[in-house]
């Protein structure tokens, strides 16, 4: 594998050891200083980002390794009109791999195509985000200890959220994952996920728009921001945007050991009052982040 573009690029395999070195990593970080000394990575954010290019650019640092890049396309040549393809070309001829956000979708494996240097998709507008869903599953395996036997709910905005459309795909290869998926009618997941994803894998799912209705099943909640930029009018953003807010009321019937995920940012959808909840883990899932793409800037740098 050369690049990371789509989740399915990966096996389950292949997902398996990114989380075992992940988990290693965590217990060693010594071992790791040292990987990528003499290596870049260019991060190239098209599109506004604090996470994923933060933990990116930290995940490089503790390999040893450095960073180049820039987090807004007006200070890049884009703004000058250049294109992705010669845009990466270029960046190529100054770093070992790349990180790329792009507002619209499958830019990065346009890029790819192009691409000397390995490329990893760090969220094409409303497309995917698979070192998001890496992070997911790093966060579900060490929290929950398994990545089967799950019934996971997913709260938002399910047809423009690319980290839940990443996941969907990535769960939907486990033994036993039921998806209870939440959303208000405007937001409901797209079709192509239902069709190629769900139905084809014969995958138990519902559609609701109550949160409340099957909390006491759920062992993960997933909630999402509804994705303001991707709307075409602010008035139908403003209608949907606090359309849930998860409090600790709404979570009276949730199991004791739910895992509340979110992949950040939050705007109103979780209320701060469950911040202090031993069930919130969206904190945390943040701190994974950094360790998974540490396991994956190896793999795909073919470091040991
Ligand atoms: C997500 C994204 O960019 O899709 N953020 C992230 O990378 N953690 C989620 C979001 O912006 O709502």
């Amino acid at each position: 594998m050369k690049n990371l573009i789509d989740i399915k690029d990966l096996s389950i395999e292949e997902i398996e050891e990114l989380i075992k070195v992940a988990k290693d990593i965590m217990q060693n970080p010594e071992k790791y200083s040292e990987k990528c000394k003499y290596k870049k990575l260019a991060t190239l954010f098209f599109e506004p980002s604090t996470r994923t290019r933060l933990s990116f650019e930290a995940a490089m640092m503790e390999l040893g390794g450095n960073v180049i890049g820039f987090s807004d396309a007006q200070s890049s040549s884009t703004s000058k009109g250049e294109s992705v393809s010669d845009t990466i070309q270029v960046v190529g001829c100054y770093s070992d791999i790349i990180a790329m956000r792009h507002p619209k979708e499958g830019a990065p494996l346009v890029a790819a195509m192009k691409s000397t240097v390995p490329i990893i998709n760090a969220g094409d507008g409303g497309h995917n985000h698979p070192t998001q869903t890496l992070t997911d599953l790093l966060t579900i395996a060490c929290e929950k200890n398994r990545l089967d036997n799950l019934t996971i709910g997913v709260c938002g905005d399910l047809k423009f959220g690319r980290t839940v459309h990443s996941l969907i795909t990535a769960m939907s290869r486990y033994k036993n994952i039921k998806f209870v998926l939440i959303s208000p009618e405007e937001l409901k997941i797209p079709e192509y996920i239902k069709e190629e994803i769900l139905e084809k894998n014969n995958i138990e799912y519902i559609e609701t728009n109550d949160i409340e209705e099957k909390m006491e099943n759920l062992d993960i909640l997933y909630m999402t921001r509804v994705q303001k930029e991707r709307f075409f009018n602010e008035e139908d953003y403003l209608r949907l945007k606090d359309y849930y807010i998860l409090n600790i009321n709404k979570l009276e019937k949730a199991k004791k050991d739910l895992c509340i995920m979110h992949p950040l940012p939050r705007v109103n959808e979780i209320a701060t009052e469950v911040d202090e909840d031993d069930r919130a883990c969206y904190f945390k899932q943040a701190k994974y982040g950094k360790y998974i793409r540490m396991a994956l800037i190896l793999k795909l740098l073919k470091i040991s």
